[in-house]
């Protein structure tokens, strides 16, 4: 995989999406920044990040005819990548919420920004973002993250945890395009962060209501057993969970 790396940089999902629009761009290619100064988080968030602790980069994926309507399952399949990797590195208690921040125990630890590039019903290529909390020490102002150092104790090699995880990343992203997405779904479903406990949301209207995760739905919503019993679909911009 051709790693390119950059000292500054306003995103390298940016960079990555602008470059895949004027070169051919070498599938599995990875774009790492050592600052990002407009970082972008999911629905519209920043994403902010410390310098020489922690990674912030974004790895090119192409697909070969992927039906937009499996677009869910790259969000999992790169969830499930970041899980299997951190694990591997020795990482305790790792989860994924729904739809993709991967946690370790009940904390933070990476954020997923995956943007797609679609032609016609198909997905033709993924620019997938990954902010990982790697050497920090301390989370001042946000008490609901944590690094792999902080959940481990170990100091990591940045490099190597940069291969490991792009490497994971198109493995799992390969294999989807190879048309696995049944697996996937059900090993995603089994990693989700609060599976079958009774989990507090707030609905987009500001309404606090209890519910258990149950799974997630082929079309990437999150299925949640409330109250009467009844199964019912959330979409990301629905729901929040509290914690
Ligand atoms: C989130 O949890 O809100 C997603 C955060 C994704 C951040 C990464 S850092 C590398 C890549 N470039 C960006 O601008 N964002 C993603």
């Amino acid at each position: 995989m051709k790693i390119i790396k950059l000292n500054a940089i306003d995103s390298t999902n940016t960079y990555l999406k602008d470059l895949s629009r004027n070169v051919t761009v070498q599938d599995g290619t990875i774009v790492t920044a050592e600052a990002q100064t407009q970082g972008r988080g999911q629905m519209g968030s920043k994403w902010q990040s410390k310098t020489g602790r922690s990674l912030t980069f974004s790895v090119f994926k192409r697909f070969h005819g992927l039906p937009i309507t499996q677009q869910p399952m790259i969000a999992f399949a790169v969830a499930l990548a970041l899980q299997k990797a951190l694990q591997k590195l020795q990482i305790p208690m790792v989860s994924i919420k729904w739809p993709n921040d991967i946690m370790s125990y009940q904390k933070k630890i990476c954020g997923i920004l995956i943007e797609n590039q679609l032609e016609g019903s198909k997905v033709i290529a993924s620019v997938v973002g990954i902010g990982l909390n790697v050497n920090e020490t301390e989370f001042i102002q946000l008490p609901q993250a944590t690094s792999m150092r902080l959940a481990s104790g170990i100091q990591f090699n940045l490099d190597e945890v940069l291969v490991l995880v792009s490497e994971e990343v198109f493995r799992q992203l390969q294999a989807l395009d190879e048309g696995n997405s049944e697996v996937l779904k059900q090993t995603y479903e089994a990693s989700l962060f609060r599976r079958n406990k009774v989990t507090a949301f707030e609905s987009k209207d500001g309404v606090q209501f209890n519910g258990i995760i149950k799974g997630v739905a082929d079309t990437g919503e999150l299925l949640l057993e409330i109250e009467d019993e009844s199964l019912q679909k959330y979409e990301v911009k629905q729901l929040k969970m509290l914690f």
